[in-house]
């Protein structure tokens, strides 16, 4: 039978707004992801993403992951398989989180889509709408984005050089208390390398964060996608090493391998998986079979090890060489972190300038940044800073970028 359908007719728009969940309403799209499409014109030198070098992405090595896993394994890499994820690859990450301070088995491991997703599971699992997340201020934006999807709501300490100030968590979980009548659903933490802040939780204070969350009855959700790029000190060991009965540590192959693969994990108690592997279910049956085999090939076969050996040299030389530029070009009054490790610096600049109007300024000169009150979860701050990403451009760019924000922020501030 032949239809007679006229598919180039006027299709009238429809109003969804009444069929959507009221929840959704604090839905909105990253303003990252939105300059990211931005600074993909190629004249823009960007240092708003947090994208790893791409120059330094292991090609060679998934190439032949690729090839083998095709030829020795291909029809089981290309059928779906567990929500936990692929057991050798579970087991590797179990031996590797041990080694590093975290006391997993396999059976604590859960592979997910990136990080992301297990922001996105953790919402999904504990916020009800209206419940508190209590986290610093600056924290990092993809988790307001991703809980305030399940109507989160947000208590925030402040940021030292140390990171979270853990005296002030006693007195945020009253306020909590109080406003709500319920505490906060759970402590939202970055010991390593904050992103946006750049900073570094000492042990001592990751031992204290340990005893309040314990002394208050609270779950830590620990996120760490930059332990392993370390550029100088020691590595310190992550807080679910001391309470692992209540943390969800986080990890993800994307700084240390390719955000392109999206492949990330949680640790977690086992009496809390099934949870996870539930919300999951309902996600995405799983996480990619086969970018989960070329991972585990990689890692497996030993290349991780040198990859980011060779990641870290590149960075911290970055890093330097935009510590430096910062130095010789901005004008006096600014100031910005050292960070030990990650992909990011926090910059202030002088009270007049709004780096949010300022943004429109270095956007014309070619430049681009993330201003930092993106990353206040109840907009209350972060007006006159910015977080710079220091991975992606080469050290030459880098110097370029900086010197032009440097020029622009003089003429801002009338000198
Ligand atoms: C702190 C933090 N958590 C989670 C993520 C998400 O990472 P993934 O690429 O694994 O989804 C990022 C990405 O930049 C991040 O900085």
């Amino acid at each position: 039978m032949e239809l007679n359908l006229d598919l180039n007719r006027d299709i009238p728009v429809l109003d969804w707004t009444p069929h959507l969940a009221p929840r959704t309403e604090g839905m909105k799209s990253s303003a990252i992801r939105e300059l990211l499409k931005l600074t993909q014109q190629p004249d823009i030198i960007s240092f708003a993403g947090g994208l790893p070098a791409p120059e330094f992405f292991p090609l060679r090595e998934v190439e032949e992951a690729c090839r083998y896993i095709i030829r020795k394994d291909g029809a089981k890499a290309l059928q779906y398989s567990a929500t936990e994820g692929y057991g050798p690859l579970k087991e590797y990450l179990a031996t590797t989180m041990h080694k590093y301070g975290v006391p997993a088995v396999p059976d604590n491991v859960l592979l997910t889509n990136g990080s992301q997703q297990a922001l996105d599971l953790i919402g999904k699992l504990f916020i009800d709408s209206g419940d508190y997340v209590l986290t610093g201020r600056p924290t990092y934006l993809g988790a307001i984005q991703a809980w305030n999807a399940y109507g989160a709501r947000y208590h925030t300490v402040n940021l030292d050089d140390d990171g979270m100030v853990v005296d002030e968590m006693e007195h945020a979980y009253e306020k909590v208390l109080a406003d709500s009548g319920k505490p906060p659903k759970f402590i939202y933490v970055l010991p390593n390398f904050h992103t946006p802040a750049g900073t570094t939780m000492p042990l001592e204070r990751r031992e204290q964060l340990a005893e309040i969350a314990t002394k208050l009855n609270l779950p830590v959700v620990e996120d760490d996608p930059y332990g392993q790029l370390r550029y100088e000190g020691e590595d310190i060991p992550p807080i679910c090493t001391f309470i692992p009965e209540r943390t969800i540590y986080l990890g993800t192959f994307s700084k240390i391998m390719a955000p392109g693969l999206r492949l990330g994990w949680i640790v977690c108690p086992e009496v809390l998986m099934k949870r996870f592997v539930q919300a999951k279910q309902g996600c995405d049956l799983h996480t990619g079979t086969f970018v989960q085999y070329i991972a585990n090939d990689i890692c497996q076969r030993g290349l991780i090890k040198p990859h980011v050996r060779r990641l870290r040299q590149v960075y911290k030389e970055r890093r330097d060489t935009m510590l430096d530029a910062l130095a010789e070009f901005w004008p006096e009054g600014c100031s910005w972190t050292h960070p030990q490790g990650g992909l990011f610096l926090w910059a202030r600049v002088p009270e007049p300038v709004d780096t949010t109007e300022f943004l429109k300024i270095a956007l014309a000169e070619k430049v681009a940044y993330v201003p930092g009150v993106n990353f206040y979860p109840n907009q209350d701050g972060g007006y006159n800073a910015m977080r710079l990403n220091f991975s992606y451009s080469p050290p030459d760019i880098i110097v370029e970028g900086i010197r032009r924000l440097g020029i622009a922020l003089k003429k801002a501030l009338g000198y």
